[in-house]
């Protein structure tokens, strides 16, 4: 690969373009153009000519065009920054058992990705919308225009996931079977829970009709009040509001607008779209917590909405292989799981110059992500399965908190 013949750390990049007074300080890219000027950083020269042409061709793949010296500077070090970790973290040895590659996100600290994409300590406390703590409960504050189909007295029961199926396979993939739409891109809006809970829809109607078509999300993102839109939400919730004879529109009839329509949201939007049929849900089930071969036959059932923890820098930068830290935090996201197999990096085409040659097989959940298509694998990505972390909740959380809707019987 062409990116790994011209690596250096950054912090190497820093000394040999500081003062000697600096020589051991490693400067933040805010922290360094107090001591550079921009027009020495965006130099063809800076900090090498490779790093800087590409740099320069990153740009021109995701169209980047900043309006100032000093914007282009800054974004120019933060992307050095990036690069650095990627190639750190791809040339480690023994091989880490995924890799890490530039995408849309190169140019945004890892802070600023967090917040952008609400992880982390940016989440809103995502799965629990505020004033709820069971979902049940609509804030006095808050408008409730669909009352009729919310009915607040009703009583939950918990139910127990008895309808998986029986001969669970070794293997699944739901999306060469043709279950999953094309990969969705939900940029700054905070809508994950939605793309997660139509993505498992979507599947669940492919599954009783044959039919694949695209649901909107964003009749969830306006209509469904007990999320919170961009803000967060929970893909329970949205099940449950589809619970009630609503229904899902096509993704085509009523489009993802990046916001909830906060005016005329919901009622004005619905008037133009009919919802397909195939797509009210009976019931939704959660999948037992922290259990691999729960998880495992859900999967097999249908595609199933899971909660992760995505704010890393490691997640921001996936790229393929099989990503296998642990749950450490809270979940922060909603994505969907589609399969699970196993990985042997020895019979894999898309293993670049060997490295991971040397890797034992490993089990991994293939799921579905909403930040576009140029992240991970075409937008997908391995977690690690089988790998002694049941009981902390699966890699990077997958097994805390799952569920997955039932479709109503329809002719
Ligand atoms: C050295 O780095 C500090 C920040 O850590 C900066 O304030 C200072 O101006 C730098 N000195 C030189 C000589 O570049
Ligand atoms: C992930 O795998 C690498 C080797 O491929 C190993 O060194 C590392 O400890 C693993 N991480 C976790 C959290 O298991
Ligand atoms: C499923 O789990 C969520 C989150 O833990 C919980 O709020 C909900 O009541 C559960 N629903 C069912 C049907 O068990
Ligand atoms: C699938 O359903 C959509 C919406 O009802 C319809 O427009 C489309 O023609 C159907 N596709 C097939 C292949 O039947």
């Amino acid at each position: 690969m062409i990116l790994s013949r011209c690596f250096l750390p950054l912090a190497f990049l820093l000394i040999t373009t500081t003062t000697a007074a600096n020589l051991s300080s490693k400067l933040s890219p805010v922290e360094f153009l107090k001591t550079t000027s921009p027009h020495v950083v965006l130099s063809a020269e800076f900090p090498t000519p490779e790093l800087h042409s590409l740099f320069e061709e990153w740009k021109r793949k995701f169209e980047r065009i900043y309006d100032s010296v000093e914007k282009g500077a800054l974004r120019k070090l933060v992307w050095l920054e990036n690069h650095a970790h990627i190639e750190s973290h791809n040339s480690q040895n023994p091989p880490a058992s995924f890799k890490l590659s530039h995408n849309d996100f190169s140019d945004l600290s890892n802070d600023e990705f967090r917040r952008k994409y609400h992880l982390g300590e940016y989440s809103p406390g995502i799965f629990l919308p505020k004033g709820r703590d069971d979902g049940r409960w609509i804030s006095s504050g808050r408008k409730l225009r669909m009352a009729e189909w919310y009915d607040l007295n009703e009583e939950e029961e918990d139910e127990v996931d008895t309808s998986t199926v029986e001969d669970v396979p070794d293997e699944k993939n739901w999306v060469e079977e043709g279950a999953v739409t094309e990969v969705k891109n939900q940029w700054f809006c905070g809508a994950c829970w939605a793309f997660s809970a139509v993505g498992a829809i979507e599947g669940a109607r492919w599954i009783q009709t044959g039919n694949l078509t695209s649901l909107s999300t964003q009749q969830l993102i306006d209509c469904d009040l007990t999320d919170m839109g961009c803000g967060g939400g929970l893909m329970s919730y949205a099940f449950q509001y589809d619970e009630d004879d609503i229904g899902l529109c096509a993704l085509e009839d009523y489009p993802f607008a990046m916001h909830r329509h906060w005016f005329y949201g919901c009622k004005r939007y619905m008037a133009f779209c009919d919802p397909l049929p195939h797509t009210k849900v009976a019931k939704y089930v959660n999948v037992t917590e922290n259990s691999e071969e729960a998880m495992k036959a859900a999967i097999a059932t249908q595609p199933v909405s899971v909660a992760v923890t995505a704010g890393g820098v490691n997640w921001q930068f996936y790229s393929s292989g099989v990503f296998n830290e642990s749950c450490e935090t809270d979940v922060d996201h909603g994505i969907l799981a589609v399969g699970y197999g196993h990985y042997d990096p020895r019979t894999d085409p898309d293993v670049v110059e060997g490295a991971d040659s040397t890797q034992a097989p490993m089990d991994y959940y293939l799921v579905k992500n909403s930040w576009g298509s140029w992240w991970g694998m075409n937008g997908y990505m391995r977690l690690g399965r089988n790998l002694g972390n049941e009981e902390q909740g699966g890699t990077s959380c997958v097994l805390s908190m799952a569920s997955r809707p039932i479709l109503k019987k329809e002719d």
